[in-house]
């Protein structure tokens, strides 16, 4: 039997911290999901205590979960510890995870403690944290700044008192692979309770070295891996677990572990990350980057028609993309289109494998050939209907540089149409005045993007849209081969995670009066900091 790695992920936590990538609840919970399909062992939903959004997202998460851990962050003060457990209580399996900085820098200069009282502190809080949960992980923050023998008396001490997992990270990513390896065997020759707890490495990727340092980690004796999808999180992030998966599986010569997670599982992922965020992974990123698996090169291509290993180490399939590029038209049936999304990881019930087909054949109206990113852009774009869902019916635009654009939309609302006209600078910001009217409810524009699905002039248009009411902001995407089509389809998708937002309330409301789109196109998103105390 091989050892066994936890793998933790913080994508939800440390990872929606970085700018760019906060999510609102809907869209943690759509990618905590996604983490569970993808067998991770747990998930750190968020730091409860940070914004009652937070504290909803973990609460919401953990009521959804299934047989997977549920962690919460929480310094190591009452309050936070009391909300992470507040939060995570009715999580099947409910972790509360506490850190407190232990490296004399922070001590010193942040915190203003002496190393015996913040020992004193951590004590106190991991006993008070392990009266509410049996399960409880306690973070030395900057623990490869500490010192080694203060580090074992802290790790001795909180294992007595009662800490489940030890975590000991690159808070700042300044380590190298002897540093770790170093570090981990210390504290596993020295510390002669550590057999009671599981030791974790959490190593941030600042000098780029956070995979080889994960690595070292667990070949040093840590049995417990944090990271995120596609490496997201503070500053240059935390260590990818896609990449973490894949080499453990790909060198199980030299790190012979084993793991839950599915790496067939992966691509689906992290797609469902970058559609939620509209942040792609770079094209050469390891793992799940748009190059990650094509041969440009002749002499690659010849080697690999004869022989895939030539260039191959790991095969796309193994994580979960389909390389089937023969393509689908309007001659293919509804039983090669659900096999397709079979082979891309959808499994589709009769009702969404009609519907879906419908939208299919539509699109084979416009474009000759359909190939697997303009079936992933159709299943991800039309994920986000519901029932009350305001929806396009049809739309006119006039539009030339010798006159003001002019949009007429007409929209669906609970089988009634309704039509409104409207005039802006150019056809699409005429088009999402009129969408704006006629749900008679004022929205900012946070951001617009506009990218085309594939190649060719015949190619759709993704376009990706985040809308604010002043209080939240929502994410809406559309795909269209018409671009003003794919730029209602996307507000309308925002608009309509607005109205169903359970935060949507009158004070919402009458704050988005000064958000309009007449008066600011874009407005700013704040990423919520939580201070140190
Ligand atoms: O990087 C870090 O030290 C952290 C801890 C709070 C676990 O994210
Ligand atoms: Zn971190």
């Amino acid at each position: 039997m091989q050892d066994q790695i936890i793998i933790f992920d913080t994508t939800l936590r440390d990872g929606e911290q970085a700018p760019g990538y906060s999510m609102n609840l809907e869209e943690k919970l759509k990618m905590a999901k996604r983490l569970e399909n993808l067998s991770v062992n747990v998930i750190e939903a968020g730091f409860a205590i940070a914004s009652p959004g937070d504290f909803e997202a973990v609460k919401e998460i953990s009521e959804n979960a299934g047989d997977i851990t549920i962690a919460s962050l929480s310094r190591a003060l009452e309050k936070d510890i009391d909300a992470s457990y507040e939060a995570t209580k009715n999580a099947r399996r409910p972790r509360i995870h506490t850190f407190l900085a232990t490296s004399d820098l922070h001590l010193e200069y942040k915190l203003k403690m002496s190393r015996e009282d913040a020992l004193d502190r951590i004590v106190k809080m991991v006993k008070y944290a392990r009266n509410l949960c049996g399960d409880v992980e306690f973070s030395l923050e900057d623990a490869t700044r500490t010192d080694l023998d203060y580090m074992c008396r802290v790790v001795e001490a909180v294992i007595a008192s009662g800490a489940t997992t030890i975590n000991l990270p690159d808070t700042v990513g300044y380590s190298t692979p002897s540093d770790i390896e170093k570090m981990f065997k210390t504290v596993i020759n020295k510390v002669p309770n550590v057999d009671k707890a599981i030791l974790s490495a959490h190593c941030h990727n600042d000098l780029g070295l956070g995979l080889a340092n994960s690595l070292a980690a667990i070949n040093a004796g840590a049995r417990q891996v944090e990271g995120t999808i596609c490496g997201i999180g503070e500053r240059a992030g935390n260590t990818a677990l896609e990449e973490f998966a894949m080499a453990v599986k790909t060198r199980n010569d030299i790190y012979p572990f084993s793991y839950s997670l599915k790496t067939q599982e992966i691509y689906k992922t992290a797609r469902a990350l970058s559609s939620i965020t509209n942040i792609k992974p770079f094209p050469s990123k390891a793992i799940v980057g748009a190059n990650a698996f094509a041969h440009e090169s002749g002499i690659h291509q010849h080697g690999v028609m004869a022989n895939a290993k030539t260039y191959e180490i790991m095969t796309p399939e193994s994580v979960g993309m389909v390389k089937t590029e023969f393509v689908l038209g309007k001659h293919s049936g509804q039983h090669a289109f659900v096999k397709r999304m079979e082979d891309l990881g959808y499994s589709l019930n009769d009702e969404d494998a009609k519907r879906l087909f419908k939208d299919f054949k539509a699109l084979c109206d416009r474009k000759k050939t359909i190939n697997n990113r303009d079936l992933l852009a159709l299943v991800e774009s039309t994920e986000q209907w519901g029932e009350n869902d305001w929806t396009l019916d049809s739309f006119v635009v006039n539009s030339g540089n010798m006159m003001t654009s002019t949009a007429c939309v007409t929209l669906l609302h609970k089988g009634k149409k309704y039509q409104e006209v409207a005039v802006g600078s150019g056809p699409v910001y005429a088009a999402i005045r009129a969408v704006e009217k006629l749900v008679k409810h004022p929205f900012g524009l946070c951001d617009y993007s506009l990218n085309a699905v594939t190649e060719h002039r015949d190619a759709q248009g993704e376009v990706f849209v985040k809308i604010s009411d002043g209080k939240e902001f929502y994410r809406g995407r559309g795909v269209s081969t018409d671009v003003i089509e794919a730029s209602i389809l996307s507000t309308l998708a925002a608009v309509n995670h607005m109205l169903n937002s359970n935060e949507y309330s009158l004070g919402s409301s009458i704050n988005a009066q000064q958000l309009s789109l007449d008066e600011d196109m874009l407005v700013g998103h704040s990423d919520k900091k939580v201070e140190e105390e």
